[in-house]
């Protein structure tokens, strides 16, 4: 703990492999399943997947080091570990206005996040109900949802939004189970969520990639996404890449420098940041080499768009031998990945609020997830009945998007990349040399290329992203 910290948590992992469980929980979520093989559709596969590694090595990896090593040394919720350290080089205090931003980056990706998460809960019940009629039927072996057509099973997303008690329940739902573990603490709770989800996803996430690869177009995925066509690399596809690839590794979310705060001091944070991104950015490739053989071998566009996993897979399923089992198991893999970025979602803001508020652990991370909850009510009920509320109608960014995709895109395109670019000063330049030196036990090389990626590299290109997203009339000059 960095000398005059009077704040700290108590609390801690009990092992290095339960943080490293942890954070790669943290980092491997909607984000590497959903989000990933969608823009990556969307923006031409290579040329996309290609920037986005270049922005992992040189941006991500820097600032997952930075975060952690914060969170470390400051020894408290991510607010009080930044001005510890703040403290500790001798700098102003105001430096924990990102430790701010990041608590309620965090708190607001939550809510639209247990949004999605909870289509993926009601798409598991529709699995499990057609893999029982399936062996109900003695055909275990079958294709999902055999009896429908393509036009019904695509209509089940539109009829779900429709459905406000049922998008609600699945809403509140995961959100309790997301509390619930929370409410534990982090050995009894976030830990032993970590240790046993992550194996298991590892090994659904293996089974179903190997199953793809035998049934599925797995030639022309490879080759969809290890293509790169440089005609593709617009600045927009330059700029979402950057964007998907802070918040896939958790940054500028609280998230790491919360986990950080539980790190024994004789882990060595350098190799564990690096792994947490190869990690990330290893199930990020590998879902799009799951998902895309089976996405071509239905003959379906790749360019599908945030229903890719949700319309277009189902409908690939019903192709599949044994489709009707390896959808269900597919969709409770993206559960296990959801939960545990859930998780470190709500953590963030529960150990701020625990330290700010004095409260028991139990009830700041009951009070903390409900008003989550509520806000994502607000979130749900914007894809049917209040589609035309805007909360930020004067702003032309966000004037005709509805509340989910306002908080969504607040939160990537401001929020996100505002923190990022604070860290990056914060540590490249203003925190004490020596303590961000000793935390990162890195040393020669490797210490120097950290100190110049994260001076240099990170801040230019995140402040580029900030300024793209908020004037994304800039890019439209910029690419004609
Ligand atoms: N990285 C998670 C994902 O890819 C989302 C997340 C963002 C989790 C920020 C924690 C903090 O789904």
């Amino acid at each position: 703990m960095v000398a005059g910290a009077q704040t700290g948590t108590t609390e801690g992992w009990s092992s290095r492999t339960a943080f490293v469980l942890a954070a790669v929980g943290a980092a491997v979520g909607l984000g590497n399943l959903w989000r990933f093989p969608t823009l990556a559709g969307e923006s031409g596969g290579g040329a996309f997947v290609a920037v986005y590694v270049g922005c992992v090595i040189l941006i991500g990896l820097p600032l997952v080091l930075s975060e952690i090593l914060i969170g470390r040394a400051g020894r408290s919720d991510a607010v009080d570990s930044v001005r510890n350290v703040a403290k500790a080089s001798g700098i102003s205090e105001k430096w924990q206005i990102f430790g701010w931003f990041e608590i309620i980056a965090a708190f607001f990706i939550l809510t639209f996040y247990s949004v999605v998460a909870g289509w993926v809960i009601y798409y598991i019940g529709v699995m499990l109900g057609d893999f029982f009629s399936a062996l109900g039927a003695g055909e275990p072996l079958r294709g999902a949802l055999a009896g429908e057509t393509s036009e019904q099973i695509t209509g089940r997303m539109g009829a779900l939004f429709e459905n406000v008690p049922m998008l609600v329940a699945m809403h509140t739902l995961f959100m309790l189970i997301t509390i619930g573990i929370v409410a534990q603490g982090v050995t009894d709770g976030i830990e032993k969520a970590a240790m046993f989800l992550m194996p298991a996803f590892f090994v659904l996430l293996v089974l179903i990639t190997i199953y793809g690869a035998f049934t599925g177009d797995f030639g022309r995925a490879v080759e969809f996404l290890f293509t790169p066509d440089f005609s593709k690399l617009t600045p927009p596809v330059i700029n979402e890449a950057l964007g998907q690839a802070l918040f896939s590794m958790s940054l500028g979310s609280a998230a790491l420098m919360t986990y950080g705060a539980y790190v024994s001091r004789d882990t060595k944070l350098g190799p564990t940041a690096g792994m947490i991104g190869f990690a990330d950015t290893g199930v990020a490739i590998i879902a799009g080499l799951m998902i895309f053989p089976i996405v071509f071998a239905a003959g379906l566009d790749p360019a599908g768009g945030p229903t890719l996993v949700f319309q277009s897979l189902p409908i690939a399923f019903q192709n599949m031998p044994a489709g009707s089992l390896i959808g269900l198991l597919f969709f409770v893999l993206v559960f296990f990945a959801a939960l545990t970025s859930s998780i470190s979602l709500l953590e963030g803001p529960t150990a701020w609020a625990k330290e700010a508020f004095g409260w028991s652990r139990s009830k700041t991370a009951w009070i903390v997830g409900l008003c989550i909850y509520v806000v994502g009510i607000a979130c749900a009920l914007s894809l049917s009945i209040w589609s035309d509320v805007r909360l930020l109608p004067f702003w032309d960014i966000f004037a005709d998007q509805n509340i989910f995709d306002t908080i969504d895109g607040f939160t990537g395109k401001i929020l996100l990349p505002t923190s990022a670019f604070l860290t990056a000063i914060f540590v490249g330049w203003r925190a004490d040399r020596k303590l961000v030196d000793a935390e990162t036990g890195l040393q020669g090389g490797t210490l120097a290329a950290f100190r110049f990626l994260v001076a240099w590299v990170c801040p230019i290109a995140v402040g580029l992203i900030l300024l793209f997203g908020i004037f994304p009339e800039l890019l439209t000059a910029i690419s004609g």
